[in-house]
């Protein structure tokens, strides 16, 4: 049933780094999303530093490890208190990770994807800008069914959902983003919007988006 992403992310430009984080972060539901983060990150700034590739592809890391705040928070997608605390917590358990590869990557490396996974849903600079860009078009592209299972489970209603797709679109600001988006917002409205004549099974749709296996390919 989900043959088609059999390999959608395979890319041989993959460093040893990031094939080992991909490893870590195996089976978490969110590894889609990452892969589809550092994909678009790929695509539309072939130049992309070491840093944001690595930042993109972890910048969601600490939902994998329970205790953190919630990913469906009741005051709004854009309330700071949740925003931070998911950000730096991501940060630390990303960093941490990384003080523990060995060889351990340089400090300024490591210090450069703490900073773009505490930005990378407020932005800052054009790189900072650019990641939570590249955020919100894999949010919109690799998570339209979690907008559809937050539907089923009761956590929000279609409206309440569609904000989340709404806030994911309004926050971008490279222009080359801007226009990628908007095919992309369509699709995941429309899909949000069937969520109550769905046909796709969720749970094994959740599995997919975490089998790292199947997505790269290997
Ligand atoms: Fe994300």
């Amino acid at each position: 049933m989900f043959e088609e992403f059999a390999g959608r992310y395979a890319d041989p430009k993959f460093n040893a780094l990031e094939l080992a984080a991909t490893e870590w972060l195996d089976g978490f539901y969110l590894l889609e999303h990452l892969l589809c983060t550092r994909a678009w990150a790929l695509r539309l700034w072939p130049d992309v530093s070491p840093e944001l590739r690595f930042a993109a592809l972890t910048h969601d890391a600490e939902r994998f490890f329970p205790g953190g705040p919630t990913s469906t928070p009741t005051n709004g997608f854009d309330n700071p208190d949740y925003l931070f605390a998911h950000s730096i917590r991501s940060a630390d358990i990303v960093e941490a990770w990384l003080r523990k590869q060995q060889p351990m990557p340089e400090q300024k490396f490591i210090a450069r994807v703490r900073t773009l996974i505490l930005r990378h849903e407020v932005g800052g600079n054009e790189e900072e800008d650019f990641l939570q860009a590249v955020d919100s078009l894999s949010f919109l592209e690799s998570l339209d069914w979690l907008t559809v299972d937050w539907v089923h489970t009761s956590r929000y209603s279609i409206e309440k959902a569609r904000e989340k797709l709404n806030w994911s679109v309004e926050r971008i600001r490279p222009s080359a983003a801007v226009k990628v988006a908007l095919p992309l917002y369509v699709a995941a409205v429309c899909r949000l919007e069937a969520a109550h004549s769905n046909a796709m099974d969720l749970e094994q749709r959740r599995v997919v988006a975490g089998d790292r296996r199947l997505l790269l390919g290997i």
